[in-house]
């Protein structure tokens, strides 16, 4: 189950840490619930947290963590305010966080084009002032955020392990999409990138040959027209969603239904992609988009 870093803090700006507890705190009644009928591994996004810590490292005057340990810490945080709003509500077996790396590929083509987006949105005006200089920024809604290379992520290292864990616990992991890796020789060499989480969840899934994948955004279906809201897809086959792939926006829903389709063809039952308030009737496959072979 993968959740949306958008849907647990918006990249306002005005958001507090408070403010990610109370809104994972609904969905976590929810899911300790959920334990006493699946084996559940959560996946969760960073894309909004690890842009702010990179913000404040530069600003700190001391010297900066690299990128891959900005990836690091959110896991931590992230994990933590999961792990205990969840082990709070009192699931029937509890969860634990596996800090997870994954290892991704030097000459994927994304660490010449960066494309992930993360941390605030600033005006073109912030821009402007200070040294902002450093970094490379993208255009969204006439706004500019920071954007950074996303390989996709090819082996996950602590497999085994989450794997063991399952068998007595329920785990969170590969969150942010993991800490990017490069393998050199017997070296694990962190690499400067953020990896989009949706990928990383069909990785694991499909890794545990998990039977069902949700991917929870702050989207309550897949909408062929999003921009009109029009054309809800509550059901549909691998082949029929593949061939409107096109359509799906880079970055944010495509990369879902990517994953989707990637998860059904690898093995898997069902694919679900919908909102994060509506778990309870995405279980029941009564919300949210329906991917299955
Ligand atoms: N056709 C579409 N159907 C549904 N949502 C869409 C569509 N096209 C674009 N979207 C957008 O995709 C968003 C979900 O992707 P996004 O990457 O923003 O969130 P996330 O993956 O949940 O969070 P994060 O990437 O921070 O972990 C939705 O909130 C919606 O605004
Ligand atoms: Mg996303």
């Amino acid at each position: 189950m993968g959740l949306g870093g958008n849907a647990l803090l918006k990249p306002s700006g005005n958001q507090s840490v408070s403010g990610e507890i109370s809104s994972i705190k609904n969905i976590a009644k929810t899911i300790a619930r959920l334990s006493s009928r699946f084996n559940i591994v959560i996946t969760h996004g960073n894309g909004t947290q690890v842009g702010d810590e990179l913000i404040k490292n530069k600003n700190s005057g001391l010297e900066m963590l690299p990128l891959y340990l900005l990836n690091a810490e959110t896991q931590g945080s992230i994990g933590s305010i999961i792990e205990t709003a969840i082990n709070s509500s009192r699931p029937s077996k509890p969860f634990c966080t596996v800090v997870t790396h994954v290892v991704v590929d030097k000459s994927d083509d994304a660490f010449s084009v960066p494309t992930k987006p993360i941390g605030p949105f600033y005006t073109k005006r912030e821009l402007g002032k200070g040294s902002k200089g450093q970094f490379s920024y993208i255009k969204e809604n006439g706004m500019f955020r920071i954007v950074v290379p996303s390989p996709k992520p090819i082996k996950i290292l602590e497999i085994e392990q989450i794997k063991h864990m399952l068998k007595r616990f329920n785990v969170i992991c590969g969150g942010g999409g993991g800490i990017p890796v490069f393998i050199e020789g017997n070296s694990i060499i962190g690499a400067n990138a953020v990896v989009d989480k949706d990928y990383t969840t069909q990785l694991i899934a499909t890794t545990i040959k998990a039977r069902r994948m949700i991917l929870l955004t702050n989207a309550d279906y897949v909408y062929k027209d999003f921009a009109g809201r029009k054309g809800k897809i509550k059901k549909v086959s691998v082949q029929e969603i593949n061939s409107m792939i096109g359509n799906f926006e880079e970055g944010t829903i495509r990369p879902k239904i990517d994953a989707c389709i990637r998860f059904i063809k690898n093995g898997g039952e069902i694919a679900q992609i919908g909102s994060i308030n509506m778990l309870d009737k995405i279980i029941k496959k009564e919300s949210g988009t329906l991917i299955t072979r």
